[in-house]
């Protein structure tokens, strides 16, 4: 990945930061956490499974608290976040909604427990008109699980 790289994830108990951290370890791309405000989600998933299931229906995402830098100066954006029911979470669709207009590739990569679900598919959905390619979604308890190969193998075909 000879590229202008930035890395753009969300993590809400630090399992997509590692791997996040591990992209930028081998890319050496630009690393940016996106954060919303502290309190919006509860340190329990089934907490944040309520909120979230509402945020979706009533299409009320939360906001960013994160400053994005100017995106046109990278080819391209990985985008990680984890999987919330089998989809992407409510600030990676409000990220996905800043992005709109950026004319590089968009490269989604997503943890979870043990089902990806329509991750990918939700992601496209959510993108507009953003060119997005294939990306890297691992599980912890289950396979795919992350490696350094599949991973390397991925960055390449950036
Ligand atoms: C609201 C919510 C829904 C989730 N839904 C799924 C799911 O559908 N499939 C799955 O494998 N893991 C699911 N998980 C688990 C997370 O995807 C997984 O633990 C992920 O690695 C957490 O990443 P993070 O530490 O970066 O937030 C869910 C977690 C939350 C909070």
């Amino acid at each position: 990945m000879a590229k202008q790289a930035l890395i753009l994830y969300y993590s809400q108990f630090d399992t997509t930061a590692k791997l996040a951290s591990q992209i930028h370890r081998l890319t050496g791309a630009d690393i940016l956490r996106i954060k919303v405000a502290a309190g919006t989600f509860p340190d329990d998933m089934t907490a944040t499974d309520k909120i979230y299931k509402q945020q979706r229906a009533s299409g009320q995402l939360p906001a960013l608290t994160t400053k994005l830098p100017k995106l046109d100066y990278y080819d391209t954006i990985l985008v990680g976040g984890p999987v919330w029911d089998g989809q992407i979470a409510s600030p990676i669709m409000q990220l996905l909604k800043q992005l709109q207009g950026y004319a590089g590739v968009v490269a989604p990569f997503s943890t979870g427990w043990s089902a990806t679900g329509n991750y990918q598919q939700d992601f496209r959905a959510h993108a507009g008109k953003l060119h997005v390619v294939d990306g890297y979604h691992v599980l912890t308890h289950a396979a795919p699980r992350f490696a350094v190969p599949t991973l390397a193998t991925w960055l390449r075909k950036l």
